[in-house]
């Protein structure tokens, strides 16, 4: 569970440096996904150019921009809730303005200003440049609403601002969007057709990163394998590309390759893969590099090949084990982690017992699980009854916890005794004398401080283990510093 809540975060507030002649004060805050946390970077450095510092204290904002999530039910109800807080605070500060950014704003559009009197603008994924002339609505009377999504948009032009940053990990963005349509999920209709970002414009944002002293970046997509740049444009329209631009397409492999070798210091990962995507090319690229980090997050929202045909997945359940097969035969040490999904339409305990051996076979080292939501608007939602009673839904989503908490604890343990390489990213939240950090394989690493400091490649011997944690003690500095 502490896993699920470290990505899919519970609205922080964020901060970035202040630019001196700024006025106006932005609080933003995010919810769900790591694009979205990296979508209100995009936005705080559009608003940066609009007289905007951000501040921590809700009760001293202008404005107050929320980055939403529309995944499932549980994520919107939270922003609601959040709503009712700003409510409150805006009857003691009544200038004050709301905005509603990200999936929930693209999802409801003008329902939004109907359902929640206290919001007056409404912005979708794909409208943050249009920010600045909503914002001038607003602030004349007038509520503002733009959900429209684009084709093209990728925010290539706009040097992110880096909010409540450690300094020393980043996000990149490099795809937006989704054209797979799995069954269940709203992603496609609230951030539209996916789009790659120019490579030239993410190997400058990758160089700055490194200049500026970042240690470790992911890159970021709904779909990262699905990567592909031939001069820009929808992928369906690339069989149409000039032959010149589909000699020079580059694909995520390529990409990957790319930034790694362009700082081949720089720790990179990447998130999220989908299996259908995968090809032996970005596992072999892995391999060439160590800077590439040994794990892939491989969502496979379950084991059973009739639920997955359901789902829309286009793979089996034997080419999903294929495609591990060849991870570990390409990096033996590579860890896997996954996305559950149980209580999806239809499921019978048959469909259950085959998700629960599947992660017997891939033993993940551990896994972002949910129960089923209904999404409106989705096929699923269109064409079958959420028939599974919720109590079984819990019992499907205890026994899935359960077996992953076990192989979360054997994975642990095989680095018990070794020597791994952290690098620090902040202070233990249990222990201000100790660091914590993340080895190649996201494992968190705590250890005492010594005379480390943030952003230091450490080696650190792991003495003991919880099913999430080693802990350890540093007996150097890693030669990668
Ligand atoms: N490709 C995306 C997936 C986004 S959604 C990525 O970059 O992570 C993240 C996860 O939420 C999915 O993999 C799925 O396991 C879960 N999810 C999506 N829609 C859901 C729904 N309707 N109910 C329950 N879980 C859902
Ligand atoms: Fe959603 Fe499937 Fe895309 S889970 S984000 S439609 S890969």
């Amino acid at each position: 569970m502490e896993k699920i809540i470290d990505e899919y975060k519970q609205g922080e507030s964020l901060i970035l440096e202040a630019k001196e002649n700024n006025q106006r004060k932005l609080f933003i805050e995010s919810y769900g996904c790591a694009m979205n946390f990296s979508d209100s970077e995009i936005v705080a450095s559009i608003l940066a150019n609009e007289g905007f510092n951000t501040t921590q204290n809700l009760e001293d904002a202008d404005l107050v921009l929320v980055n939403t999530c529309s995944i499932r039910d549980k994520a919107e109800q939270t922003i609601r809730k959040r709503l009712e807080k700003y409510n409150a605070v805006k009857k003691i500060n009544p200038k004050m303005k709301v905005g509603v950014l990200g999936c929930m704003a693209e999802r409801l559009k003008e329902k939004f200003l109907e359902e929640e009197k206290i919001v007056d603008l409404v912005v979708g994924p794909d409208a943050y440049k249009d920010l600045p002339n909503l914002i001038a609505e607003v602030e004349d009377g007038r509520n503002a609403v733009n959900v429209i999504l684009s084709k093209e948009e990728t925010y290539a032009d706009i040097s992110p601002i880096r909010l409540n940053s450690n300094g020393v990990t980043a996000f990149v963005s490099i795809t937006r969007g989704c054209d797979n349509m799995c069954t269940f999920c709203v992603v496609p209709f609230t951030r539209g057709r996916e789009r790659s970002r120019n490579p030239q414009s993410i190997l400058e944002e990758v160089n700055d990163l490194w200049n500026k002293g970042y240690k470790e970046i992911t890159l970021l997509g709904q779909n990262v394998d699905s990567y592909l740049w031939y001069g820009g444009g929808l992928k369906k329209d690339f069989v149409k590309a000039s032959e010149i631009q589909q000699a020079t397409a580059i694909n995520f492999s390529k990409l990957l390759d790319l930034c790694a070798q362009a700082q081949p210091k720089m720790r990179i990962r990447f998130s999220t893969s989908n299996p259908q995507d995968m090809s032996l090319d970005v596992i072999k690229t892995m391999a060439k590099h160590n800077n590439i980090c040994n794990y892939i997050h491989l969502p496979v929202q379950s084991g059973s090949n009739r639920i997955l045909k359901e789902m829309n997945r286009q793979h089996t359940r034997e080419e999903y084990f294929e495609l591990i097969d060849n991870i570990k035969r390409i990096i033996p040490d590579c860890t896997i982690s996954h996305d559950l999904i149980v209580g999806f339409p239809t499921e019978t305990e048959e469909d259950h017992q085959d998700t629960l051996s599947l992660m017997e076979y891939v033993k993940y080292s551990f896994g972002y699980m949910f129960t089923y939501s209904e999404r409106p608007g989705t096929l699923a939602e269109r064409k079958m009854k959420d028939d599974i009673p919720e109590a079984v839904k819990k019992r499907r989503f205890n026994d899935i916890l359960q077996l992953q908490q076990k192989h979360s604890l054997y994975r642990t343990q095989q680095d018990l005794g070794k020597i791994v390489e952290v690098l620090i990213e902040k202070e233990s939240k249990k222990s201000s004398a100790h660091w914590s950090g993340r080895n190649e394989h996201n494992t968190v690493v705590v250890f005492p401080k010594e005379n480390y400091k943030i952003g230091d490649f450490v080696n650190v011997k792991a003495n003991e283990c919880t099913s999430a944690t080693l802990i350890g003690e540093a007996v150097g500095l890693s030669n990668n510093n």
